[in-house]
């Protein structure tokens, strides 16, 4: 049953723009909840226990690793910004971390609640994916102040799959604006090729470039500002970036990854499942 936020009319905006914004999709309870669960996920993880994990691994693979290891696995990920000269964090962990990810909506309660149900499960369906499968979830912190840019990239290189399937659930779990770093898309710009393929190698992960079509420039983005529980979904191969956050709000964000189960997921995909089995959205 199509909900009926997705009117035949929103479908048609997502087919010609390539994204969808659907405001007020989850309950301020249902946010807050979320909101709450990063902040207790950020104050229990514990980035020395996970650097001895990794200390078998080579230094310049490390990240690699790391992101690895993430597929089936709760783990943080720090600002770029977030370590001094003295290599000590310049603010308090809470404020430092970039992003959780990847297998939130597997292995915390909350997560696994907010990712879903029958009212994600209809949206999927009206986009066209008749068999959901949920990859991989982050919550994106864009802390205040060092919150870094994301630069111009497509999904779909990330999640490969022919043919090409990947849809994004972007959910606001803040009140995202141009201040402190929403979305920037460009409208349309599904309809581009694809431009690189992150791919792992053995224990390698790697950018290849496979066209040079540019990212759009200034006068092509669209800035997707959106208040707090707002769900925007977009296209694969939707160009989008966000800006940094030199504010002091921060602007916090879930996501998901969802491929279509019909389309030929590609085995050089970083992203890989071993253990945990791939699930929809009911
Ligand atoms: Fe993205």
């Amino acid at each position: 049953m199509p909900d009926p936020d997705v009117d035949p009319e929103r479908l048609r905006d997502f087919q010609r723009d390539g994204y969808l914004v659907l405001p007020d999709f989850k309950s301020a309870p249902e946010v807050a909840a979320l909101r709450q669960r990063a902040h207790e996920l950020v104050d229990a993880f514990e980035p020395g226990a996970q650097a001895a994990v990794f200390s078998s691994v080579q230094p310049e693979r490390l990240a690699d690793a790391a992101l690895i290891a993430s597929a089936e696995a709760m783990h943080g990920f720090f600002e770029e910004e977030a370590f001094g000269a003295d290599g000590l964090l310049r603010q308090p962990k809470a404020l430092s971390i970039n992003k959780i990810g990847h297998a939130l909506h597997e292995l915390d309660p909350v997560c696994d609640a907010f990712s879903h149900g029958p009212a994600l499960a209809a949206v999927a369906a009206a986009l066209g994916l008749q068999q959901p499968q949920l990859w991989q979830s982050m919550l994106i912190f864009k802390q205040p102040g060092i919150g870094g840019e994301v630069r111009w990239h497509q999904d779909a290189s990330f999640f490969d799959t022919a043919p090409q399937t990947v849809t994004t659930f972007w959910f606001a779990l803040e009140d995202a604006t141009r201040a402190n770093g929403c979305l920037w898309v460009q409208p349309g710009g599904h309809r581009t090729p694809l431009r690189e393929r992150f791919v792992r190698d053995g224990d390698r992960l790697q950018m290849e470039v496979l066209d040079p079509t540019p990212w759009p420039g200034g006068a092509d983005a669209l800035a997707l500002e959106v208040t707090a529980g707002t769900l925007v979904c977009f296209h694969g191969l939707l160009p989008h970036y966000s800006a940094p956050n030199r504010s002091p709000q921060s602007r916090l964000a879930y996501t998901l990854h969802v491929t279509d189960g019909r389309a030929a997921y590609s085995p050089r995909n970083w992203l890989q499942r071993q253990r945990l089995p791939l699930r929809g959205f009911v």
